[in-house]
């Protein structure tokens, strides 16, 4: 039979070996092979009933307004209908209260055959989602033709190749979240649309730097549209998540800070550090696959730079590990894992004995900060141990990232980042940083993902700012980047300590007054960033937060602490737009609620 006009779903485009994303790398109580495909087998099966269940119901209500009730079903042998039912407002109208752009989702959704009749909320998030999809394809086609149209124009062609490189990635998160959706994995697709929603958020504000033709300035107002119709969809499964079927009661987005919470879903014990949690972190018991050594070739040693062993590593659709050794020793390279090359895992030799280091800046022609990262990470399932990852540009070389990250279900442990402005740039999806030794000092730890910092070591580095001008220094520690009050995402710190390096300290102790450092200011409006257990050393300032730009964010963002101790985390000076964590509430930031990582980051996987 033919299949519906319009897709209700995406599901039926979304075997691109892409769609994959949506297996986690050692879920625990993965189901067998046999089982997966009988659940494929019965999803086809179900898929198929459903469209024959849409396709009667549509007929149906079609027979009944051309015929009277009394009619017997045998009488009736209407063709299918021509056009779509009427969309059903009432419901629409009701889910689309729980977006920030009502009646911009309203008018999305209404269109005729967008909704099916009598909606089930989850047909109606489904719809938001092919809205959202068909737009972007549609904005890909855009970016498309100002790359044409751009040849000789270096900065522009450049923006429009990144777009065109990030909107696919979030093309193939938009379509595993239709799929996640479907089989109720809720805490992904809400994670991988938060993603898409990122991405597309970022072409948008790279073309406003280009924005010297109309074809431009066009295309950065529908990307405007995009990023609402994705937003609306996104906010609708927070809602489908906290309130379930029930669509009168889903809510206008909320977060923290108009004191709305989730429920704190698995519970690990009352909180932070319990023995299930320690059991959270790097999986035991790795052999490598491959080996990587400075004076390579020899012996087990099929490899003499890391990329090379990750250009070997197979494009894995499912959950086999390519683990790569590397013996100690400094590589200096740039490194990049795929977005197709998932569950790659780095195992090195210790912190300060297995180094990749880099020095790629913004100050360079060309060089955005995205690109500047020494290792950079698309993959899902991206793992690393016992190493070191630098950037050298130095204290005056503004942007110059060490690490990036856009790896879901990705785990750091044991691995020290240094760098000075934007070492770490965790930029989208769920991340684990466990034992981890970061070191920086403007915004260097920073971009949108859900990223949990446990037992880490949080470092303020030296910006060698001369004496004689008073040794002076304003940092921040983080800057969290949330576009969305729907997208789940935010940075947590638990059980860290916030210190600086020795030489810092140095500088800092000569002259206390010089110097103002804070746990992080807002770079997007919803930025969200929680210290938990952590101790705070006296270098952070009293005031605690900083602001990014005047009173930009500082109504939207959320800035929690808890039970932090040592003489930077007293509260009595902090800024008013910070907030303490309410007791019943500080679960919602365990490693298990937060980045669901009890699902994926089981030690004994
Ligand atoms: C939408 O929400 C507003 C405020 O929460 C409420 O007054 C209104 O009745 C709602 N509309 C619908 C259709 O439920
Ligand atoms: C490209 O960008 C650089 C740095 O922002 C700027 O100096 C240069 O003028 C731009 N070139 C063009 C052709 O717009
Ligand atoms: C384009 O850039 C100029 C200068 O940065 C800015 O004033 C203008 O608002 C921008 N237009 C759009 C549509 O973003
Ligand atoms: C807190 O972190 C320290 C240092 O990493 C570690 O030794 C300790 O076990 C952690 N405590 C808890 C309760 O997790
Ligand atoms: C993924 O799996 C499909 C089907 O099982 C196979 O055809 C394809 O080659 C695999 N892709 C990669 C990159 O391994
Ligand atoms: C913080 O750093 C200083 C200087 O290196 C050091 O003396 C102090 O012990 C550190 N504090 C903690 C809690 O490690």
């Amino acid at each position: 039979m033919d299949s519906p006009k319009l897709p209700y779903s995406l599901s039926a485009s979304s075997s691109t070996p892409f769609a994959s994303s949506a297996v986690k790398p050692h879920r625990k109580n993965l189901p067998s092979r046999n089982c997966i495909l009988i659940i494929i087998a019965t999803s086809s099966i179900l898929l198929l009933l459903l469209t024959l269940i849409l396709y009667a119901t549509t007929s149906k209500s079609s027979h009944h307004r051309h015929n009277t009730p009394q009619q017997t079903p045998s009488s009736g042998d209407t063709p299918p209908p021509e056009t779509p039912s009427p969309p059903p407002i009432a419901q629409i109208r009701l889910a689309c209260n729980a977006t920030r752009f009502p009646d911009h989702c309203f008018s999305s959704l209404s269109k005729p055959g967008r909704v099916p009749p009598d909606p089930k909320p989850v047909q109606i998030i489904h719809s938001a989602i092919s809205v959202s999809f068909e737009s972007l394809k549609s904005g890909q086609t855009k970016i498309k033709s100002i790359l044409d149209s751009s040849a000789g124009n270096k900065n522009r062609t450049n923006i429009a190749t990144i777009c065109l490189q990030i909107l696919s990635y979030a093309e193939h998160r938009t379509e595993s979240t239709d799929v996640a959706v479907t089989s109720g994995d809720i805490k992904d697709a809400r994670a991988w649309m938060s993603a898409a929603l990122a991405y597309q958020y970022d072409c948008w504000s790279g073309l406003k730097t280009v924005n010297d033709t109309k074809q431009v300035v066009d295309t950065i107002t529908f990307l405007d549209d995009l990023v609402k119709l994705t937003g609306n969809a996104l906010s609708m499964m927070v809602s489908f998540d906290s309130f379930g079927d029930d669509v009168a009661s889903w809510i206008h987005p909320a977060t923290e800070r108009d004191g709305f919470w989730e429920k704190a879903g698995p519970s690990l014990g009352s909180g932070m550090g319990t023995a299930k949690e320690a059991d959270l972190g790097f999986p035991s018991g790795l052999t490598e696959d491959v080996t990587v050594c400075k004076d390579g070739g020899k012996g087990p040693c099929g490899y003499k730079t890391v990329q090379e062993a990750v250009d070997a590593a197979p494009g894995t659709n499912g959950t086999v590990k390519f683990v790569i050794r590397i013996r100690e020793g400094v590589y200096e390279e740039t490194v990049r894992v795929p977005f197709e090359k998932k569950n790659v895992v780095f195992i090195g030799d210790g912190m300060g004995k297995t180094v990749i280091t880099g020095s790629l800046n913004v100050g360079q022609p060309g060089m955005t900060t995205y690109n500047s990262a020494t290792v950079g990470v698309l993959g899902d399932g991206f793992m690393a141990r016992d190493l070191t990852i630098e950037n050298t540009a130095g204290a005056d070389a503004h942007q110059a990232v060490a690490f990036r990250s856009d790896s879901d279900f990705s785990i750091l442990e044991n691995c020290e980042f240094l760098g000075n402005q934007d070492t770490v740039y965790a930029h989208s999806l769920r991340q684990f940083y466990k034992q981890c030794r970061i070191q920086g000092n403007v915004d260097f730890i920073f971009g949108n993902s859900a990223a949990v910092f446990q037992d880490c070591s949080i470092l303020i580095a030296s910006k060698n700012s001369k004496l004689e001008q008073g040794g002076g220094a304003n940092n921040a520690i983080t800057a969290h980047g949330r576009i969305d009050a729907s997208q789940s995402t935010g940075f947590v710190f638990l059980n860290c300590s916030i210190n600086g390096t020795e030489e810092y300290m140095k500088e800092f102790q000569a002259n206390p007054k010089a110097h103002t450092n804070y746990l992080g200011r807002p770079w997007k409006e919803f930025s969200r960033t929680v210290f938990v257990n952590c101790n705070l050393e006296s270098l952070i300032s009293p005031e605690g937060w900083m602001p990014w730009d005047g009173d930009f964010a500082l109504k939207t963002l959320y800035y929690g602490e808890y039970k932090n101790t040592g003489p930077g985390s007293v509260r009595s000076k902090r800024v008013p737009w910070s907030s303490e964590i309410p007791e019943k509430h500080v679960d919602v930031y365990s490693v298990a609620n937060f980045i669901q990582a009890h699902e994926w980051a089981s030690t004994t996987a």
